[in-house]
């Protein structure tokens, strides 16, 4: 069951690739393409190329590529049905009906529904008898009514069969309810059992207001302390954010990003709106992404412990690669921001802005890291701390933002400003040379082919792999010549098998006047269509001659009609005879 093509060349017409991208990405004119800052991953110059032409898109950065459906599914993290529902809805267009698998769509929706269902009940449970041990922890956490109502919070009882009784109760299917990650198959077989009991409920809901997971806190010593959902078809922990939801909403482009639940909630109830935290995992790039998209700045609120400061050093790095500004706030006292705003009582809210003005950004947090480090009084003291400074500011590549910190870090450790200077100059230098060497070996190795996962015979068959790869992306752009490229080509030219696959796609949809490229995005895998892409956008119309498709056919064709020679030891006689005799044709 596949979506009719008429379909999707209707939906692809009405959803303009360059109009979808840009309220996702600042695009700009280079020649015939638009370019950005890739949104799927941290850069600084773009390499994100948008071609309006053939309706694609391409990123030499990290690889990314496709039409407007994989655009849409990569973005809103969205399978393919659920994208092209997203941009049939987009241009106002109905779906055709019984004309494509809705199964997982069906699950996903049914997980949606159970989840929710699932957070009614937990808050309900909270509100009663039975919740009256949680309702006071949460008190004795200084969160109101209010603070609990807004954020959803609730109880999942002791009995492991509570939440799984109300949701078969209201028609929900065992499957269903082991697919949300709600329950358990029991280990006999028999039956399904809850995953959370007798813990506090935090709903994880993402930016279109869907339940789609839960973090549940144990209300005494015993561990794990936190229990979160594991990833199921509608919730993938690494891509989401505690409170986004709300966050969103508050008209300020900065986040607060903290380690846990209850500092995002203390930090609500305070007055910031705009704080997130991670899901019990470490930052990931997805994530800082994510932020990217509604935030221009994050403050770093993360706890003053040690493993807080280790998780902000590393936050900082992907922060900084996905073009964020940063603050970093460190609450005093070794305490995290919940028990910091806590401890000060009606205060709280005033004290935590007060620390949230004063907090430094990333350059000067790392700095006084390092001048914590070192006795500064001694010589040998200054010199490693300024050495290791200056390597922080090396990393800079604002040349303006670099200026100011080299005349503070001199006035601070009571040096010139030529000497700091020179020192920069020294790093830069090393560093420069070492970047372009690093830049050359990742070229070299893209030219061998030696990281192409999608067609892992490129690395051993480089030239007819590149031959093949020119004339696939000759036959998109012509295929009027079809025919004559299928009547030139020997059989078994096309020597690697991911290439013979495209081969054969885009000559059977062209004899079928099928428009070669409008369905890739249903007819390859993402990793395939991002290849697909780079293929035929990296030989463009213009250079694509009937002379260069001349030499790419003989190419492949040379390089089939080689022998290697294992092959030669088992060949037949009448073989070697024929191979013989076409070498000899070949250079008459
Ligand atoms: N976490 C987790 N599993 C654990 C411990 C922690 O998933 N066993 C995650 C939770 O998202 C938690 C965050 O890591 O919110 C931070 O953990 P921690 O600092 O230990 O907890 P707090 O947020 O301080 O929680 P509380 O104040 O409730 O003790
Ligand atoms: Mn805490």
């Amino acid at each position: 069951m596949a979506l009719p093509e008429s379909f999707i060349q209707e939906l692809k017409m009405r959803n303009d690739i360059t109009e979808v991208i840009s309220s996702y990405v600042n695009l700009k004119r280079r020649g015939r393409n638009m370019v950005g800052l890739c949104p799927f991953h941290g850069e600084k110059t773009p390499s994100f190329n948008v071609y309006t032409e053939n309706g694609s898109f391409y990123c030499f950065g990290c690889g990314t590529g496709g039409d407007v459906i994989t655009f849409i599914m990569k973005i809103e993290n969205l399978d393919y049905i659920e994208a092209v529902k997203f941009l049939a809805q987009r241009a106002g267009m109905n779906m055709p009906e019984n004309s494509y698998d809705n199964s997982m769509a069906d699950l996903k929706s049914r997980i949606y529904e159970a989840n929710r269902q699932a957070a009614r009940y937990y808050f309900k449970m909270l509100h009663t008898s039975e919740g009256i041990d949680a309702m006071n922890y949460l008190r004795g956490r200084a969160l109101s009514e209010k603070t609990i109502r807004h954020f959803g919070l609730g109880f999942a009882p002791a009995q492991r069969y509570s939440l799984c009784r109300h949701l078969k109760s209201l028609g929900f299917k065992d499957s269903e309810i082991v697919a949300a990650n709600l329950a358990f198959k029991s280990k006999n077989g028999y039956g399904i059992y809850d995953r959370f009991s007798n813990r506090v409920m935090f709903p994880i809901i993402d930016l279109r207001g869907n339940v789609i997971a839960f973090g549940g806190r144990i209300m005494t010593d015993e561990k794990p302390k936190y229990l979160n959902t594991s990833d199921t078809p509608v919730f993938k922990k690494s891509a989401n954010l505690f409170s986004l939801n709300n966050a969103k909403n508050t008209g300020s482009r900065t986040l607060i990003l903290c380690e846990g639940y209850m500092d995002v909630i203390a930090v609500n109830q305070a007055g910031f709106e705009n704080a997130v935290a991670t899901l019990g995992t470490a930052l990931t790039t997805e994530q800082a992404m994510l932020m990217k998209r509604y935030a221009d700045e994050v403050v770093i609120c993360y706890d003053a412990d040690e493993a807080g400061q280790k998780a902000t050093a590393r936050a900082i790095e992907i922060l900084r690669n996905a073009g964020l500004l940063i603050r970093v706030l460190t609450v005093p006292n070794g305490k995290d921001p919940d028990e910091f705003i806590r401890n000060k009582g009606d205060d709280g809210p005033a004290a935590f802005a007060n620390i949230l003005e004063k907090s430094g950004n990333d350059v000067e947090y790392r700095i006084s890291k390092l001048k914590n480090s070192y006795n500064i009084n001694t010589s040998d003291g200054k010199i490693a701390f300024l050495t290791e400074a200056v390597k922080v500011l090396s990393s800079l590549d604002n040349p303006i933002e670099q200026e100011v910190y080299v005349s503070r870090l001199a006035k601070e450790a009571g040096v010139s400003k030529e000497a700091v200077d020179l020192q920069l100059k020294k790093l830069k230098g090393r560093k420069y040379r070492e970047n372009t060497k690093k830049e050359f070996r990742q070229l070299q190795s893209n030219l061998s082919g030696r990281d192409d996962k999608v067609n892992p015979q490129h690395y051993q068959k480089p030239r007819s792999t590149a031959a093949e790869e020119a004339l696939i992306a000759y036959l998109v752009h012509n295929p009027d010549k079809s025919d004559k490229i299928s009547s030139l080509l020997n059989e078994n030219g096309i020597q690697t098998d991911f290439n013979k696959k495209l081969y054969d796609y885009f000559q059977s949809r062209i004899k079928n006047s099928l428009d070669p490229m409008l369905n890739i995005s249903a007819d390859f895998t993402a990793d395939e269509v991002a290849k697909i892409i780079q293929i035929t956008s990296s030989y463009s119309k213009s250079v694509s001659t009937e002379q260069a498709m001349m030499e790419y056919i003989n190419t492949i064709n040379y390089e089939s009609e080689k022998i290697s020679k294992d092959k030669i030891g088992q060949a037949s006689e009448r073989e070697l005879m024929e191979y013989l005799k076409k070498l000899k044709e070949k250079h008459k």
